[in-house]
Parts: C-alpha cells; sequence; structure tokens
C-alpha cells in the first residue's frame, strides 16, 4: 500500500520533497487539487469537503496513510476527518497534518531560551487558531504565540512575483510586526512559504530560527511509522512516486516543476 500526499496544489510538494528524501523506500502518491486551489481564503464547509475528496481519491489509490501536507487543510479539515469521517468509512487507514509535528517539535525549544513564536500562514490557518489550539492541548506548549495572516503571499509566489519589488514591500508590511514583536522563531506555517525562505529571513534578522515544515512534517512520520508497526508493515517499498492533479494545465506543469525542482508528469485526477 502507499502513503498519499495530499495539498490545494503545489506546496505539499515541498514536504514530499522533505519525506521521500528522507523515507526514500516506501511508495508514495501525490494529489494537488488544483482546479480549486488556493485554499487559504476559503470557507471551513468548503476547505473540510475539498479535502475530504481528495483524502478519499488517495485512499481508493490504495493509500493506507494520508498525509495532509497542506496547512489550511490541516488547520480546518484534519480533526473533523479524523474523529468523524475516518472512524465511519476508513477505520484501517490514517490521515496525518503538518502542524501538531510542527507544535511538537516546537515544545522542547519553549522551555528554552527561545520563546517568543510567531507563526504566518493563509488567512484561513490564521482565522482557525489552528497552532494555538494544537499548543494549548499540549498544556500550552507555545506559551507566547503571535500569529499573521499573509493572504498576499501565495498568488505573488504562483505569478513569480516574489523577487520583484513590490513583493518585497509587501514581505516587510508583513513581517516587520512580528521583528517589533521580537519573535525568536518563525514558523512558515503555509507550503509556498519555503519557496522565499530568504526573502523572510533578510526581514526578520538571522537571529530568528525559521522553522520549514518539511523535515519536521519527514522527522515525525519517520517516528510515526516506527512506533506504528502495523502501518508500516503493510507499506509497499519500491521507491515510486506518483503525482495526480485535478487540473492538468500547462501552468500547474510549469508551476509544480518549481515547487519540485524539476519535470513532473502529472495524471488527472477525478475528485468528487
Ligand atoms: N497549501 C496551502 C497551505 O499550506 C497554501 C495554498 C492555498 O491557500 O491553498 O496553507
Amino acid at each position: 500500500m502507499n502513503i498519499g500526499i495530499f495539498d490545494s496544489g503545489f506546496g505539499g510538494l515541498t514536504i514530499l520533497k522533505a519525506i521521500s528524501k528522507l523515507l526514500p523506500h516506501y511508495s508514495y502518491i501525490y494529489l494537488g487539487d488544483n482546479a480549486r486551489s488556493p485554499y487559504g481564503d476559503r470557507s471551513a464547509d468548503r476547505i473540510y469537503e475539498f479535502t475530504r475528496q481528495g483524502v478519499e481519491f488517495l485512499f481508493k489509490k490504495d493509500c493506507k496513510l494520508v498525509i495532509l501536507a497542506c496547512n489550511t487543510a490541516s488547520a480546518l479539515a484534519l480533526r473533523k476527518l479524523q474523529q468523524e469521517w475516518l472512524i465511519k468509512n476508513y477505520p484501517d487507514r490514517r490521515i496525518l497534518g503538518i502542524i501538531i509535528p510542527v507544535v511538537e517539535a516546537l515544545a522542547p525549544i519553549q522551555t528554552k531560551k527561545q520563546k517568543r513564536v510567531g507563526v504566518i500562514g493563509t488567512r484561513a490557518t490564521i482565522l482557525s487558531n489552528a497552532y494555538k489550539k494544537e499548543s494549548e492541548k499540549r498544556g500550552g506548549a507555545l506559551h507566547e504565540l503571535i500569529q499573521q495572516a499573509c493572504p498576499l503571499l501565495v498568488p505573488l509566489i504562483e505569478e513569480g512575483w516574489h523577487k520583484t519589488p513590490p513583493a518585497a514591500m509587501i514581505i516587510k508590511k508583513y513581517i516587520r510586526p512580528l521583528k517589533l514583536k521580537q519573535v525568536n522563531v518563525l514558523v512558515l506555517g503555509c507550503t509556498h512559504y519555503p519557496l522565499i525562505k530568504e526573502k523572510i529571513q533578510s526581514v526578520i534578522g538571522k537571529n530568528v530560527r525559521l522553522i520549514d515544515p518539511g523535515s519536521v512534517v519527514a522527522h515525525s512520520l519517520k517516528s510515526y511509522l516506527s512506533r506504528h508497526a502495523e502501518i508500516e508493515s503493510a507499506l509497499t517499498k519500491n521507491s515510486h512516486l506518483a503525482f495526480f492533479t485535478t487540473d492538468a494545465s500547462e501552468r500547474v506543469a510549469s508551476l509544480a516543476s518549481r515547487f519540485w525542482g524539476s519535470h513532473i508528469s502529472f495524471e488527472l485526477a477525478k475528485v468528487e
């Protein structure tokens, strides 16, 4: 059986890249819902429904486990999928998100000197308060949390405008308030932001530690599989990668290669 990686579009490729680098022997199926992305300004109900359909597609492709490699889907859909839908429909499968691993990875940092944590993400992710809620479930692991929605960053990155002067101005506008609040750690809480990591670092300052969820999620998956032999033993070990999208246009192909680093051949997915 396969490991499914779901994202609203391209961003999850940054997560798959980190996972498949650390755990290359498994078989991965990626699904990007490009026909309906971005999710970041959509309502909770839409995000839930689209994510559920994407996960179901991946389960039908024989995925034992699906990772929501999208902060927005993890924030708005994961809990409900796990608690209501999965139990009724696929009790022997698993769905994991990318927010909990980051909160868990940050908890030990918080007990040390680095205390003030900033999170940037889409409007839906920040409004959902998912980082705060997951922190509270872990005894307030992140006690000083400062959040900032950055809704213009996804379109800027997708348009390839992120190196232009207007983009520099917008990045400053979003990041400076976090700098003024003297955050010590900044979570890139959207799968697109690793592409502008250097720009963000230059505004926030080199002493602030940036958390890129890719490697955190990869290590957390490795640890999860070592603790769940019943899942791990069901996984195929043939180093296979397959890519699906709900909208296989020229634009999708060229943007995907920017996120992945080389050309990707997509198959068209019908989700409903
Ligand atoms: N993948 C989304 C996230 O990580 C960003 C793109 C979108 O808004 O759909 O939040």
